[in-house]
């Protein structure tokens, strides 16, 4: 692609007669000089063919290798072994997931590993296991049994420790409850719960007796609970009286008692006391659930199920149109989570994991639940806010607790740089030794911020990219070999055939930006929508026969580290250019004042769509039309005068998913029609919106 260079004027338009100096063509410039006249330039601009493929204008040269003394100790120390272990993998899957597979707690093994008629696999076929006695009883029955499990903390600052042991007659005891309730193998659970212990005990207690959890994230509303219960006729629900957010009770029961008078088929509610808040409690149908735990035994005898049994369905909140019901299944989903928890986090025996993540999320369900169960880890679990009292709070917890590998995500990250280095800066957080990300792209200086104020410089951080749909992380680099650049999430995981494709479906150059795809399956991948397999098959293997689309927009550089630049739907389309938000968002976050942006495009009837960047400051920086200019100017020199924003707003906050990302669609609507009507029902803070339309106007 051609980029003219013009001198007289700014590109965009080009209203008096100017000089074309010459074609920008990737970092050169092939000079002469020409008069262009307006009008014949505009419509050449208009006629430009699209290209086909993303473009990519920053680059990024810092590199950090793991620490000798990292690698030294790692189960995976070098980039050769990686890579002859990863072309096992690849060459023949079915011997290294068997490997896999065997480390775990099988009650009868399986007769073939894969089973693959496109788009729906069997993994591990006719092999028996219980997920539930994998996590928990095969530690509490041997040398573990009084290794912590669980180390929690609520908001208000209560702590419990759970150990294996009594994990296990927890669960125990709360299988016996649901069993008791008369729910059997295959049943739906709803979980809609604070981030207590007593979460992850509800889902194993389902897992034990195969019935099939869906986790609610506790801060949805009554309406996506009735939309959740309609889609899998759940008919039992466990929850909460409230649970503690900002210093607040999150009215969890309340909401439960909304959504059953619009679904009335739940026929068992059980209650866990947690705020001691007022709430209403339905004769026959609502429990305690200390009145239930108090009437049964702390012993149960766990059955085996198939391999292929439905473990949970889990709903993303999808941008549009009716929530997708994921649907997770056992023996491969706890392959794949045990091992790449195993690999990627580098478990040792000793070590204090915390993944700040909620457990209504994937990231909770197989990094907080599965994978670190399976593998017998010690992980700290916190109820609340991390900025309750302030942005102290997981600097204190990580002291306290000496955390040595924590898992976050980057919005949290952001957050903690706009609030400033003060409050990380007054804790000792010397116990880590491993820092993680997820969720989003992580933008470079994002990553050099965790790196030097969280990390003391010396812990290799695992940039994890993976969805609901796949289950366990996918790209991502070993700590101990995979040299690491910010911004990307480098290679991919044992087994996983990811590749970049244009849309003709030919592998994309170096460079050059596609669709991010997997072209063999892997254990932990979704099974289906539920009950919707031609949802399942349209959305995510129908762009290229057999491949799973994954919907995300990234490139390959020359080493092979995969770079994501944004959803394949947020792409800007700039002069013919298509570039990806977060490079855009990447330029801004690099400029000193900004802690946060999002870009999104705008309608243009010369360049197609103009570039529209709000953008969040750091408490240190006020907004002002010489910020404004500098930003443009900063941009501009960063990737190139193409993807120079036309519009800057200062926004105090963006608005983003209860998951913490942001929400580009709603911003594209209201630069595209001055409002926002489409759903917002996904949306964490809803006065963000009224902010943001003041922020346009000032
Ligand atoms: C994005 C979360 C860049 C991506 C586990 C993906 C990422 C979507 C990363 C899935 C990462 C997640 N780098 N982008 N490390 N991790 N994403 O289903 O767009 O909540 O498709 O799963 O988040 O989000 P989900």
């Amino acid at each position: 692609m051609l980029i003219p260079v013009l001198v007289g004027c700014y590109n965009r338009f080009v209203t008096k007669p100017c000089e074309l100096r010459g074609f920008l063509h990737g970092s050169e410039i092939f000079p002469f000089t020409l008069e262009v006249n307006p009008a014949s330039f505009a419509a050449a601009i208009r006629q430009q063919p699209m290209s086909k493929s993303i473009e990519s204008h920053l680059t990024e040269d810092r590199e950090f290798l793991p620490a000798k003394e990292f690698s030294s100790k790692a189960r995976i120390s070098s980039l050769a072994q990686y890579k002859k272990l990863y072309k096992e993998s690849i060459d023949k899957p079915d011997v290294f997931w068997a490997r896999e597979a065997k480390e775990l707690q099988w009650d009868k093994p399986w007769n073939k590993v894969l089973e693959w008629k496109a788009p729906f696999a069997k993994w591990f076929v006719d092999g028996k296991l219980n997920v539930a006695t994998n996590c928990v009883d095969r530690h509490a029955e041997g040398p573990r049994k009084n290794k912590a499990a669980i180390i929690f903390e609520g908001e208000p600052g209560d702590k419990r420790v759970i150990t294996y042991g009594q994990l296990q007659r927890e669960v125990c005891q709360f299988a016996n409850v649901l069993e008791k309730n008369g729910v059997k193998a295959k049943d739906r659970v709803l979980i809609y719960m604070p981030m207590i212990p007593e979460a992850a005990v509800a889902m194993l207690a389902c897992a034990r007796i195969g019935a099939v959890h869906s986790v609610v994230f506790g801060g949805f509303s009554a309406d996506s609970i009735v939309d959740r219960l309609e889609d899998s006729g759940a008919t039992t629900i466990i929850t909460a009286d409230g649970g503690w957010r900002r210093g607040k009770v999150v009215p969890l029961k309340e909401n439960v008692d909304a959504a059953l008078e619009k679904y009335t088929a739940v026929r068992k509610c059980i209650v866990f006391k947690r705020c001691g808040n007022d709430v209403n409690m339905a004769a026959s149908r609502d429990t305690w659930w200390h009145d239930e735990v108090a009437a049964v035994s702390h012993r149960h005898k766990a059955k085996s199920f198939d391999a292929e049994h439905p473990l949970f369905i889990l709903y993303t909140s999808g941008s549009t149109g009716k929530p997708k019901g994921i649907l997770h299944t056992s023996g491969g989903y706890l392959t794949g989570t045990y091992s790449t928890f195993k690999y990627i986090f580098d478990i040792r025996e000793e070590d204090i994991y915390w993944c700040t993540a909620d457990v209504g999320w994937i990231t909770g369900h197989s990094y907080i639940v599965y994978g670190p169960l399976a593998n017998g880890a010690t992980q700290m679990m916190y109820e609340g806010a991390p900025n309750q009292p302030d942005f102290g709070r997981f600097w204190k917890i990580i002291e306290e607790n000496a955390v040595s590998i924590f898992y976050t995500a980057p919005t949290a990250i952001r957050a903690f740089i706009k609030a400033g280095d003060h409050f990380p800066a007054n804790h000792d957080l010397s116990s880590l030794r491993l820092l993680g990300s997820v969720g989003e792209p992580i933008n470079p200086e994002a990553w050099m911020w965790y790196h030097n104020k969280i990390g003391g410089k010396r812990c290799p951080i695992v940039d994890t990219w993976w969805q609901t749909e796949t289950g366990s992380i996918m790209i991502s680099p070993l700590p101990g070999c995979t040299p690491t650049k910010p911004g990307t999430a480098t290679l991919p995981f044992f087994g996983v055939d990811a590749a970049i494709l244009d849309e003709a479906g030919n592998e994309c150059k170096a460079n050059e930006g596609g669709k991010l795809v997997i072209r063999k399956p892997w254990p932990a991948m979704t099974r289906s929508i539920y009950g919707d397999k031609a949802r399942y098959s349209k959305t995510y293997w129908s762009d290229y026969k057999g491949i799973y689309t994954a919907g995300d927009g990234a490139r390959r550089d020359k080493q092979g580290n995969f770079w994501i630049v944004g959803r394949i739907d947020d792409v800007l389309n700039v002069s013919g250019h298509r570039l990806g938000t977060a490079e855009v968002e990447s330029s801004l976050v690099s400029h000193p004042a900004v802690a946060e942006s999002a870009v999104v495009g705008r309608p243009d009837e010369l360049k197609g769509q103009g570039v529209v960047c709000f953008v969040t400051l750091k408490e240190t920086h006020q907004p002002s039309e010489a910020l404004r200019k500098e930003l443009r100017e900063h941009v501009g020199k960063s990737i190139g005068a193409i993807a120079k924003p036309d519009d800057i707003y200062f926004a105090p906050a963006l608005p983003k998913t209860r998951s913490g990302k942001i929400m580009r669609r709603l911003l594209k609507e209201l630069v595209t029609t001055g409002d926002i009507s489409g759903n917002v029902t996904t949306l964490d803070d809803v006065n963000v919106i009224s902010n943001l339309k003041a922020s346009m106007n000032s």
